[in-house]
């Protein structure tokens, strides 16, 4: 088979790469648009239903290993600090602990990133790791917490981004409190000619608070020891980076690491990353020769398992009377906690319309609190309220239309390079979407009557999720035609096992239910991609295909040498070779390896590379309708509708389960969600499922989902693109859009609860608003 060694571009998250990678140049049997397929793309049930609804579904959280022991970890008290002295003497004298880590009895490990050390005696946020015990019980080890005593020397702290950009402000690292020492920034074209080019120029102000991943799961984490030989189950979102972060820690061979994950509840790009704690529980288990368990709190999980950042953003357009966009800058900083991370925010405004003229500049701040991690399409979900919302009040300004201002602006190419796309179907979402909320119905802003007032809204948005290579796939293929396939990927419940039985089921032609999915296993399962940047099926499902196709193919050849034909002579059909001009010999899978006397075939495949010159990504719009009740300025979401380009459709009911999630998640971060923070202390209020406001079942709008695309071909042979972060980026800025139409008046600052909406509703009616 076709395999090479090339150089191949692609985008994670943000983040150009260039890698050089095997792949296949298999390019026959490509699944055209036009190709019927009998299963892929089809509304299947999932592979893992059953085991889920029955509760036989074993997720990481659910592993319990005989004679196992529980840990949990010890956070700091202070915002900022240097520890004196831990004293371990009374805890470690309550019955029932097995043994505790701290910084005194810890190798001296340094974490990725500049993240400091795995115990840092310079604690930076309330909750930073001082200690771990383990414990018979997760009850005793949670007591023995209480009884560790510490002694810090109290330093001063800062939790805003904006009061740690001033020169004056205490310095958490070496380095200052801006990640990378200096901001981001990005120009194209001549942005002082561009403002003077325009008829108008409109600047305004967003903001966009800390939110917090909350996944079903906590990050949990169990580690067992077998002499020199380590098994982590992890609830991760990556299990090689989980792999590879393990074992340069604990200075280990990769082969000695092996990570399993089979199921999850969960992650939002907060599990993209291994955790100290599993390190931590590996040196626990090592020392007391017992398999380790280890959870986050729920209220851990608030403080120190991650959040997106928060968004500070100006954002000033040139326009010309026609609509025409001259010239677009942002400025914009965000808070990411503790430790270095990026917040900036600007993407959108610098690929979705065409401008010629652009310029960013984005500070990513670090602050005494918990670090930032990725979450769920990083930088776009800010970003894109920010400047969706902008674009609305551009259009009004000139009494266009908001979707004839964006088709003004409509680029058909990559704005940054000019690259064609692989495929835009954006124009087609807009239509479509419109058609499907009632776009006509929209009425002037602030225009509908009476107490309870109307709005509709929309939002475009743009992301990467291409996929990439490497991913490999291994088919092994039983003498009784079941098979089994492996693949290092995992499922984060998002559909990866359907889709690959799926595929397999759609080459071989055979029962799904004969087909196992082998994933999340480094031991087991060659290498894949993490399940992140909306990468996982179309990284995965190419190379699964790959490997299908070429155990036809090995199939094929078999039954041509046994029927002494060639292969251009034998017709495969659900799992049948067949001579093509005499039906009557054939031969079934199991008299293909009767014949052949084998027990076992195997194949492997691989991802294709990524064409070159072309920009791959994915579009989409959202269309919202809202109910606004001005007495409580209580804002309730009617209707979404969430049109989307996102190449070929694996699955229509794994997908629409995606886009509700990726929505519902949306609607939270529009209304509901924030971390409140009292300054003062540096303590998170809300880290618990209680007073933090998530989306619940009576908040859930109607959702229609619509997929404007057909399959991608120029990214693969089975042309499929990511659909994870799309379904979530442009939710909340058509919520936000929905109600300025509704009330006629714009809330900046999310997430957008009744006290603000009749705070601006009060302004507006006696004039005190511009
Ligand atoms: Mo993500 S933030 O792609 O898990």
């Amino acid at each position: 088979m076709t395999r090479k060694i090339v150089k191949t571009k692609f985008i994670v998250e943000d983040e150009h790469f260039e890698k050089i990678a095997e792949v296949s140049e298999d390019k026959s049997n490509v699944w055209s648009p036009e190709k019927e397929l009998k299963i892929v793309g089809k509304p299947v049930s999932r592979y893992d239903g059953y085991d889920k609804v029955s509760g036989t579904a074993v997720y990481t959280f659910d592993v319990k290993l005989k004679n196992m022991a529980y840990a949990r970890i010890l956070g700091a008290l202070h915002p900022n600090a240097q520890i004196r002295s831990i004293n371990i003497s009374k805890a470690e004298s309550l019955p029932g602990v097995l043994y505790i880590l701290t910084s005194q009895n810890c190798p001296s490990i340094n974490w990725y990133w500049n993240t400091g050390k795995l115990f840092d005696t310079h604690t930076r946020y309330i909750g930073d790791e001082v200690a771990c015990v383990i414990a018979e019980t997760e009850m005793i080890a949670e007591e023995a917490l209480k009884l560790i005593e510490v002694e810090y020397e109290i330093l001063p702290f800062v939790t805003t981004a904006a009061e740690a950009m001033k020169t004056e402000a205490v310095k958490l690292h070496d380095w200052g409190n801006v990640t990378w020492g200096k901001p981001s920034t990005y120009s194209r074209g001549d942005i002082e000619q561009g403002f003077k080019d325009a008829d108008l120029i409109i600047e305004e102000e967003f903001t966009t608070p800390v939110v917090i991943h909350n996944p079903t799961e906590v990050h949990c984490c169990v580690v067992n020891w077998e002499g020199d030989q380590l098994t982590v189950y992890d609830s991760t979102q990556a299990i090689f980076n989980v792999r590879e972060t393990i074992a340069e820690s604990l200075g280990l061979p990769n082969s000695k690491v092996r990570v399993i994950k089979k199921y999850m509840g969960g992650g939002f790009g907060s599990k993209l990353e291994a955790g100290k704690y599993s390190v931590m529980a590996a040196l626990a288990a090592k020392e007391i020769g017992r398999p380790v368990r280890i959870t986050m709190s729920r209220k851990q999980m608030g403080t120190s398992m991650g959040n997106r950042p928060d968004s500070y953003q100006k954002l000033k357009a040139g326009i010309k009377k026609d609509g025409t966009l001259t010239a677009l800058s942002h400025y914009s900083y965000g808070s990411v906690g503790a430790y270095p991370n990026g917040a900036g925010c600007a993407w959108p405004l610098r690929s979705l319309y065409k401008c010629a003229n652009v310029s960013i500049e984005e500070y990513s701040v670090v602050t005494n609190l918990g670090r930032a991690r990725a979450m769920r399409a990083p930088g776009h979900v800010q970003g894109t309220f920010a400047f969706e919302s902008f674009i609305d009040d551009l259009a009004e300004k000139i009494n266009m239309d908001p979707i004839e201002f964006r088709l003004k602006n409509y680029s058909e190419n990559d704005p940054e390079n000019n690259n064609p796309y692989t495929t835009k179907k954006l124009k087609e979402a807009y239509i479509q979407g419109s058609k499907a909320i009632g776009w006509e119905r929209r009425k002037a802003p602030g225009s509908d009557k009476g107490s309870k007032k109307h709005g509709i809204g929309m939002a475009s948005q743009i992301w990467w999720g291409g996929g990439t290579p490497p991913s490999g796939a291994v088919l092994k293929l039983n003498w009784d035609g079941s098979a089994q396939i492996h693949s290092g990927t995992q499922d984060l419940g998002t559909g990866t096992y359907t889709f690959i039985s799926q595929i397999v089921a759609e080459v071989l032609e055979i029962p799904m239910d004969n087909i196992q999915v082998i994933i999340g296993d480094t031991e087991t399962c060659p290498y894949s991609t993490q399940s992140g940047g909306s990468l996982t099926a179309p990284s995965v499902s190419p190379a699964i295909k790959d490997a299908a196709e070429q155990m036809k193919t090995k199939l094929i050849s078999s039954a041509a040498v046994i029927l002494e034909t060639t292969k251009d002579n034998i017709k495969y059909e659900s799992g049948i070779m067949s001579l093509i001009n005499d039906a009557e010999k054939k031969l079934t899978i199991p008299q293909v390896f009767e014949k052949l006397n084998e027990a076992m075939l195997v194949t492997t495949g691989n991802r294709n590379a990524n064409p070159e010159g072309y920009s791959i990504n994915t579009f989409g719009a959202h269309f919202a309708e809202v109910e606004v009740d001005t007495d409580t300025g209580k804002v309730k979401v009617i209707k979404i509708v969430a049109a989307h380009d996102i190449g070929r459709v694996l699955n229509r009911k794994t997908l629409d389960n995606q886009i509700h999630g990726g929505v519902i998640q949306a609607l939270g971060f529009a209304l509901l969600e924030e971390r409140v923070v009292d300054h003062s202390t540096g303590i998170v209020l809300n880290s618990n499922m209680h007073d933090y406001k998530l989306p619940t079942i009576k908040d859930i709008p109607l959702i229609e989902t619509i997929i404007v695309s057909e399959a991608d071909n120029l990214i693969s042979n089975v042309g499929t693109k990511g659909v994870g972060e799309p379904a979530h980026i442009p939710g909340a800025a058509a919520i936000a859009n929905a109600v300025y139409n509704a009330i006629g008046t714009r809330i900046k600052d999310l997430p957008i609860t009744p006290d603000k909406i009749l705070m601006a509703l009060n302004k507006k009616n006696t004039g005190a608003e511009k």
